[in-house]
């Protein structure tokens, strides 16, 4: 059968990640989370108090970096490592998302997330979402979403799932943080978030899990078999 490269971009939390695991577990393809690798290249910067302004300290510190998916069998969920460490849950801490904006937007980060991110897709049979996988990790991929949702139900979900790890989250913090990233990743200079021209774009302000999950299977299936 046929394999493809899935891209799945789109604002801060809304729901990419959650389609992005379901379709690769319908489809039998792997799940990569490419906001996963900023945030680990994050966590690293701000344990080892790197000045990520600087682009020497930057260079020096990615050399120190090593950053592998491994599936975990109970959770059933690929999880990143970060130097052999599993740092899957540490890096969806606020103290992380407060900064990965920032350090998303640095050239030289770019350029070793993306590499990275080229080479697991060259077998394809990949779903990876992120903020410019379609327009430039894999602008030929054979198929694109772009996710969109209200802001508010945005936060309303991301409280929801941040309250349960940390139930002094507030939701102006959550609502500032969202609003914050968005802003950044859509405004850097480097592969802004954007709307690929070929992608599809699925507001999933009003449609269940179930809807979208639906949605994005039967176009799959229309790729891969051509029918
Ligand atoms: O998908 P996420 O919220 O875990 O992503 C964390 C941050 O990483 C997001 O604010 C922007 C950045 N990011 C990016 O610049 N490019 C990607 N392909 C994925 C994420």
């Amino acid at each position: 059968m046929k394999k493809i490269i899935i891209t799945i971009d789109g604002w801060s939390s809304c729901g990419k990640s959650t389609l992005a695991k379901q379709l690769a577990k319908q489809l039998g393809y792997v799940y990569i989370d490419s906001g996963a690798m900023y945030r680990a290249i994050t966590l690293y910067f701000l344990r080892n108090h790197i000045n990520w302004l600087d682009a020497e300290q930057v260079n020096n510190a990615l050399a120190e970096i090593t950053l592998a998916f491994k599936f975990n069998n109970k959770t059933e969920q690929s999880e990143i490592y970060l130097n052999e460490e599993n740092v899957e849950y540490v890096i969806r801490d606020l103290v992380v998302a407060e900064k990965v904006s920032e350090v998303a937007a640095i050239k030289e980060v770019r350029i070793f997330a993306v590499a990275q991110q080229q080479k697991m897709g060259e077998e394809k049979g990949i779903v990876m979402d992120g903020r410019d996988i379609g327009t430039t990790v894999f602008p030929d991929a054979e198929l694109k979403f772009f996710m969109t949702a209200d802001i508010a139900v945005r936060v309303q979900r991301r409280y929801i799932e941040m309250f349960g790890k940390n139930p002094n989250t507030s939701i102006d913090d959550v609502k500032a943080n969202l609003e914050m990233r968005d802003y950044i990743d859509s405004n850097r200079e480097i592969s802004p978030l954007r709307k690929a021209a070929d992608a599809i774009e699925l507001d999933n302000t009003s449609i269940t899990i179930e809807e979208q999950l639906q949605i994005a299977f039967k176009l799959a299936k229309e790729k891969i078999t051509g029918k």
